[in-house]
C-alpha cells in the first residue's frame, strides 16, 4: 500500500472539553488508510508579530515546520462571534510569514465547523475560506461540513453517536481523501 498522506489537523479551540477537538479525534479514528491525521497544536503559539519574521519564536518555527511537512491540512473549528476564533487566525498568520515563505502554500485543505448551535459554524467556515483563498490552498468544496447541534453528538468514548452524522463524516472523509490525492497528482 502507498504511504498515507499526512494530514495536519488544526483545531480552532483550546478548551479542554472542546467539541471541535472531539470531532478532530473522532474523524482521525474514522479516516481511510490513505490518510494519516494528526492534530498539530496551536495553543502554545505566541501572538504573531511581524518584527519577529527574521528570527521567529521557537514555538512558531516548530509549528510552521509541522505544517510544511504535511501533505494536506484539515481545519476543525468553532465559530466565535460569527467568525474564526482568534487563536486559529493567529496560527494561520504565524505559518504564513515571512511573505513568500508561507507553509500553507498549495496544500490541499478541508474545513469542518462544529457548534452546539443550529447553523453549525457557517460564519467561521466561510471566513476561514476567505483566508485560504489568499494562502493559495485548494479547499474541498463539497460536501460542505457545518456540524450543528453538536452538544450531544459524542458518546463517552468520543465516538459520534448520531448515525446520520457518522455517515455524513464518512462521505466527507472519502471526498477529502480523493481531493488530497487529486491535488497531489496535479502538483507532481
Ligand atoms: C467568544 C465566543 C463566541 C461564540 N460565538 C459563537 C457564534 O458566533 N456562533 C456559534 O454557533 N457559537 C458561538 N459560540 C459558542 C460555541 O459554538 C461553543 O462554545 C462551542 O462549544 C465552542 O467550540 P468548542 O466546544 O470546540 O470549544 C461562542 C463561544 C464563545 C466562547
Amino acid at each position: 500500500m502507498a504511504t498515507p498522506r499526512r494530514v495536519a489537523v488544526v483545531v480552532g479551540s483550546l478548551r479542554k472539553d472542546s467539541l471541535n477537538r472531539k470531532m478532530a479525534k473522532a474523524i482521525a479514528a474514522m479516516a481511510p488508510p490513505s490518510l494519516s491525521l494528526e492534530i498539530v497544536e496551536i495553543g502554545q503559539l505566541p501572538l504573531y508579530n511581524q518584527d519577529d519574521d527574521a528570527n521567529p519564536p521557537a514555538a512558531s518555527a516548530a509549528f510552521k515546520a509541522k505544517i510544511a511537512a504535511a501533505d494536506a491540512v484539515l481545519f476543525v473549528t468553532p465559530e466565535y462571534n460569527r467568525s474564526v476564533p482568534g487563536v486559529l487566525k493567529n496560527a494561520i498568520d504565524v505559518a504564513s510569514r515571512p511573505y513568500g515563505k508561507s507553509a500553507w502554500d498549495g496544500k490541499p485543505a478541508g474545513v469542518i465547523s462544529v457548534s452546539p448551535g443550529a447553523i453549525g459554524g457557517f460564519g467561521a467556515n466561510h471566513h476561514l475560506r476567505q483566508s485560504l483563498v489568499f494562502l493559495n490552498m485548494p479547499v474541498l468544496q463539497q460536501p460542505e461540513a457545518y456540524v450543528g447541534g453538536a452538544g450531544d453528538l459524542f458518546d463517552e468514548a468520543g465516538g459520534v453517536k448520531k448515525p446520520d452524522t457518522k455517515k455524513f463524516l464518512d462521505t466527507f472523509l472519502a471526498a477529502f481523501a480523493a481531493w488530497v490525492e487529486r491535488t497531489a497528482k496535479a502538483r507532481a
